[in-house]
């Protein structure tokens, strides 16, 4: 097989077998295919789509490219749940714990910034100490011992994703259906998660720019994953306006310490709670979503979630009283406040432009090896509906050049 010929095959609209695929694949982590090839193709399958056969191939060569977690003897329910993307979308940091709390046991494997979108392993480096390459052992210890892991795509755990996400990322080809699919199944696979829920996001800040489109990437989510044995539950999600109060790497991590203090912003906590609850529910301990909301509720608010959260940064080589004394005060060099211009109401924020700006301001990547800056990002200081007096701030900043 050459690999010319498997993109013109896909660029013309027709079928790849599961051979091409995996040859494609192979080639791509063992270095023989380069990574011009692999984003012509990838391109190719952004304009033609694939097939579910198709889906499920490449989600399986995704995973055959390297180890699976073996967490046999970990006592389940292990669920986990996984986002499509979404600008200020800090919820599984929030949510980990607050599952863990519940008594799941959530093995979370993430991405980096994706796009315009923000991506929980960046966010997680912004903490001092915290390390997200974890060996077989130390993610069971932490399983058996915290409740949660935060993790990311390895050489050794689906290498083929850590480079077909990295090379996406730049290359225009993230908002497409089989490729979104194959990339967050092989991670979910390859971690052992007996149970999954999906966010899946719809609106301007997210990948899937309608809610059509958001409903058919729940269906391929689904389908693909119970075709490949899994328990699988997709939530849809608005992603017109950026989620809580602030986006980019550390103040998504301060805002998420505030959610476990019991002062997050009600649409991020209204989401963190139902998707709590589909977890619960998807996991087995309750039965209703009312029931699993009012579980979650109680966990956050009698402090439990925030004793696990503050566990985990411990148990992950992170310094919690470090990142304590940082919350409201550590922010890049440089700020800059946006004012009202009359009075009135707020009309909301352009959650793509808030993502495009944060990613410029450095908080994500234009190259594959770029590094984010932590500091960098938007804090959003009047949102959609809220009341406004001329001059009054409404937009903050931080970045670290003029
Ligand atoms: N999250 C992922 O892990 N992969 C994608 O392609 C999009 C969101």
């Amino acid at each position: 097989m050459r690999a010319v010929e498997i993109i013109t095959k896909k660029r013309s609209g027709q079928e790849l077998s599961e051979a091409e695929i995996r040859f494609l694949i192979d080639g791509y982590v063992a270095g023989d295919i380069p990574d011009y090839q692999v984003s012509a193709w990838a391109m190719a399958v952004y304009f033609q789509g694939m097939t579910f056969g198709e889906t499920g191939f490449l989600t399986r060569a995704m995973i055959a490219s390297g180890d699976v977690l073996h967490l046999d003897g970990v006592p389940g329910p292990l669920v986990d749940k996984h986002s499509t993307g979404g600008v200020g979308d800090k919820v599984s940091l929030v949510l980990a714990p607050l599952a863990a709390a519940c008594g799941l046991r959530v093995p979370m494997m993430s991405g980096r910034a994706l796009g315009h979108t923000g991506g929980t392993l960046d966010k997680l480096d912004a903490i001092p100490g915290f390390k997200t390459a974890l060996t077989q052992e130390k993610i069971r210890e932490g399983l058996n011992t915290v409740g949660y892991i935060m993790t990311g795509q390895s050489a050794e755990v689906v290498p083929a994703d850590r480079l077909l996400y990295a090379l996406r990322d730049v290359s225009g080809t993230v908002e497409s259906i089989p490729l979104i699919t194959a990339s967050i199944l092989s991670k979910k696979f390859a971690e052992g998660a007996e149970a999954l829920v999906f966010d899946v996001k719809s609106g301007r800040g997210a990948f899937m720019d309608t809610v059509e489109k958001g409903r058919a990437l729940a269906v391929s989510l689904v389908e693909t994953a119970r075709s490949l044995g899994r328990r699988a539950v997709a939530v849809l999600t608005d992603m017109g306006q950026p989620l809580g109060r602030m986006t980019g790497n550390f103040l998504e991590v301060e805002e998420s310490v505030l959610c476990l203090r019991g002062q997050g912003p009600d649409d991020l906590m209204t989401l963190t709670y139902r998707q709590a609850a589909w977890m619960l529910v998807a996991g087995g301990p309750v039965k209703t979503v009312a029931e699993g909301e009012a579980l979650a509720r109680r966990k956050l608010e009698d402090g439990s979630a925030l004793k696990k959260w503050e566990e985990s940064v411990a148990f992950q080589g992170g310094d919690v009283a470090a990142l304590n004394a940082q919350i409201g005060v550590r922010r890049a060099k440089l700020s800059g406040v946006l004012t009202a211009p009359g009075d009135g109401w707020h009309g909301g924020w352009d959650a793509l432009e808030c993502g495009l700006a944060a990613t410029a301001l450095g908080a994500g990547r234009n190259r594959k090896e770029d590094t984010v800056l932590p500091d960098v990002g938007l804090e959003f200081l009047a949102k959609r509906g809220e009341p406004l007096k001329k001059g009054q701030d409404v937009l903050r900043v931080w970045a670290d050049s003029e």
